[in-house]
């Protein structure tokens, strides 16, 4: 144990409120979210369904008929029969839909990989299988097939009261029950490590279902002891030499890679964000990286890993953490191939990575700094995108101008460039060249006068209608004096969704328009000031929006993360939203969560007959359900999801959704 770590913090059971940054509000002002949860948990007595029928029976009968009507004739662009917003132990997906498991936590991969066997999981056999708490999925397809492909999956992080059997104690604490964590073994933190990172994996729809290919030749497993190597400008730097690599350049895995991207020339990118959980142990006195590392919030000590290997220590390794935080592109087409940590896309922590082409083939990254009040950037390669030639798009994201985002109250967008000696990003201000400037990318915006944003994560570049969503998920602390028009409500519990128009249709614009397309939330509660069209009926509100996709006919999907007993009444879950015409902010509930999980992915297969979606720590939590009531951990869990089998743990797992009978998704 380090004096860092808060035995709580280990849990992780909320990444929303992992995400605190040191430009957050200390006061104790109550939140909106506060609010809300109050009224949520006054109807605590009143059972699953029941629930939901109490927030329906805000809206009038009459009014729901009239939001039927309106939808029918306002020509909302998904055809589907909506899902019952609610909560319980396992998925629902709308009628006439079939929604199944193809991967989970534990699978096999190779024709090597031992069966999952929980009780004796070693961190040999987890190298072998599907990781753990799947988030950003990505279809690569093979000879262009819609059936056939790559899929790709990070693993963002690790629950071990729901992963490892034997840790977690239960003990009274103030007449609560309450539980404690065990420290873990140096084999279960070997085993952490190992299930961290990403999965790339063949599969194939046969007889209208999908199977992994386990033979697959490109099948592979990144984990956090993965080689990968810096490249661009930061690489080689003094700052993120250390003991063990005196080059600056060959770093030893990736972490918490949230939502990510796939490139138009056929690359895997992972994002990888909360990095400070991961390092513990103090810098030495009048460190240089002292300020750089505060500005992150490293370290949180909220994982093991510093008491076991010296490279998470900051006492023993003061760079290590700064060659982390990076986006990372991996070559899928050679299993062996060395990912490369692409420094000119700048370090922080990083939520997704879309990707389009720009009209002059230069390409366009968007990209989420999620944490509150932190940043919205664009990277805008230097050199043009090949599709003949794909090995000339090797090396495109080390050579590009990183931008960050000024929303002004006109309506207006900027995109600053963040580059050594333009404007304050000079010696006076401390960096001596880019490199210092990509290493501290948040300080640079800071001095730059960027726009404080709700948390943004997933942000997703439409090519169908020319603008960009961006998810900004929640963000509890914002004060009535720091609203702005970008960011319009004080503690934003539920997140809002900005729709970018870039100029002249350009996505490498330096400027663009902006407006708010959705603030979300509970639209029958005034108080919370959601902005859904009247025809979004009971079910097909949410808050939270984090990952999103856009499917081939240009409609917009959010997932969502942190709904629940308390915050909503509902679980996570992915909506389908209207952008167009009169149908604009409308939204429909399409598939849902069981208890205690988060709604990643989602994806939608080339021909728009799958959707992908990625079932993110199930199980987590439950306490707050009635259906359950008490803490939720590997001996006792709120769900056994997805085998429900006595012997088997709640496992996180990508489900493969298809209309029965076939067809496209929602037409
Ligand atoms: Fe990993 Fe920002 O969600
Ligand atoms: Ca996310
Ligand atoms: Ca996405
Ligand atoms: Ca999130």
């Amino acid at each position: 144990m380090t004096e860092h770590r808060s035995p709580d913090a280990r849990f992780r059971t909320s990444q929303l409120e992992e995400n605190e940054g040191p430009a957050t509000n200390p006061t104790d002002n109550r939140t909106m979210g506060e609010i809300i949860a109050a009224r949520f948990s006054r109807r605590g007595f009143l059972k699953g369904s029941l629930a939901v029928s109490a927030i329906a029976a805000t809206v009038s009968p009459l009014a729901m008929i009239a939001a039927d009507d309106a939808r029918a004739a306002e020509g909302s662009a998904f055809k589907f029969d909506e899902l019952e917003a609610g909560i319980d132990d396992r998925h629902h997906v709308a009628p006439g839909y079939d929604a199944d498991v193809l991967l989970r936590w534990g699978d096999p991969l190779f024709a090597d990989s031992p069966e999952f066997d929980p009780a004796k999981q070693s961190a040999e056999a987890q190298a072998r299988q599907f990781g753990y708490n799947n988030d950003y999925v990505g279809y690569i397809a093979i000879d262009g097939s819609a059936e056939h492909g790559l899929l790709v999956v990070n693993h963002e992080y690790t629950n071990p009261h729901l992963m490892f059997p034997g840790l977690v104690r239960i003990v009274d604490k103030d007449g609560k029950k309450t539980p404690e964590l065990a420290p873990l073994s140096k084999e279960q933190v070997d085993v952490e490590m190992a299930a961290h990172g990403g999965t790339i994996v063949e599969i194939r729809k046969e007889g209208g279902k999908w199977q992994v290919v386990r033979h697959g030749k490109l099948n592979r497993r990144i984990m956090a002891t993965t080689e990968m190597q810096l490249s661009g400008p930061v690489a080689g730097h003094d700052r993120v030499k250390t003991n063990a690599d005196p080059s600056g350049a060959k770093v030893f895995g990736t972490i918490n890679n949230c939502a990510g991207g796939v490139t138009p020339w056929g690359t895997y990118v992972m994002s990888e964000e909360n990095i400070h959980g991961y390092f513990s142990g103090e810098l030495p006195e009048g460190h240089r990286e002292a300020a750089n590392y505060t500005r992150l919030g490293i370290p949180e000590g909220a994982y093991e890993w510093g008491a076991h290997y010296d490279r998470f220590n900051l006492a023993k390794e003061p760079n290590e953490a700064n060659r982390f935080g990076w986006i990372v592109e991996v070559d899928v087409t050679d299993p062996n191939s060395v990912p490369r940590k692409r420094t000119a896309m700048g370090r922080f922590k990083h939520e997704g990575a879309e990707s389009i082409v720009a009209r002059d083939g230069r390409v366009v990254f968007y990209l989420g700094d999620d944490e509150r009040f932190d940043y919205v950037y664009k990277f805008v390669t230097k050199g043009s995108f090949n599709a003949g030639d794909h090995a000339a798009n090797k090396d495109l994201l080390d050579d590009g101008m990183l931008h960050v985002a000024k929303f002004a109250e006109d309506g207006t967008v900027e995109w600053m460039p963040i580059v050594f000696g333009q404007g304050p990003l000079t010696a006076e201000n401390g960096f001596t060249g880019q490199a210092d400037v990509l290493i501290e990318t948040r300080r640079a915006a800071d001095l730059l006068g960027a726009t404080k944003m709700d948390r943004p994560e997933d942000i997703q570049p439409n090519g169908v209608n020319g603008k960009v969503y961006v998810m900004l998920t929640n963000n509890s602390k914002r004060k009535d004096d720091q609203v702005d028009a970008a960011n319009p409500r004080a503690a934003n519990a539920f997140g809002h969704i900005i729709e970018i128009s870039e100029d002249g249709g350009d996505f490498a614009a330096a400027k663009g328009k902006w407006e708010v397309l959705l603030k979300c939330g509970d639209p029958s509660v005034a108080d919370v000031g959601a902005t859904f069209s009247t025809a979004t009926t009971a079910n097909g509100w949410f808050g939270m929006p984090d990952n999103c996709a856009v499917d081939s006919a240009g409609r917009l999907w959010v997932a969502t993360d942190g709904q629940g007993p308390k915050a909503t009444g509902r679980t996570d879950g992915l909506w389908a939203v209207d952008t167009e015409g009169a149908a604009r902010a409308t939204s429909k509930l399409f598939f849902r969560v069981p208890i205690g999980a988060e709604m990643c992915g989602p994806l939608f297969a080339p021909d728009d007959q799958t959707a992908f979606v990625a079932v993110q720590h199930p199980g987590d939590g439950g306490e707050d359900w009635e259906g359950f009531g008490r803490p939720s951990y590997y001996e006792d869990p709120s769900t056994r999801w997805p085998d429900f089998k006595p012997d088997m743990p709640v496992r996180p797992a990508v489900v493969a959704i298809t209309k029965k009978g076939g067809g496209k998704i929602a037409i």
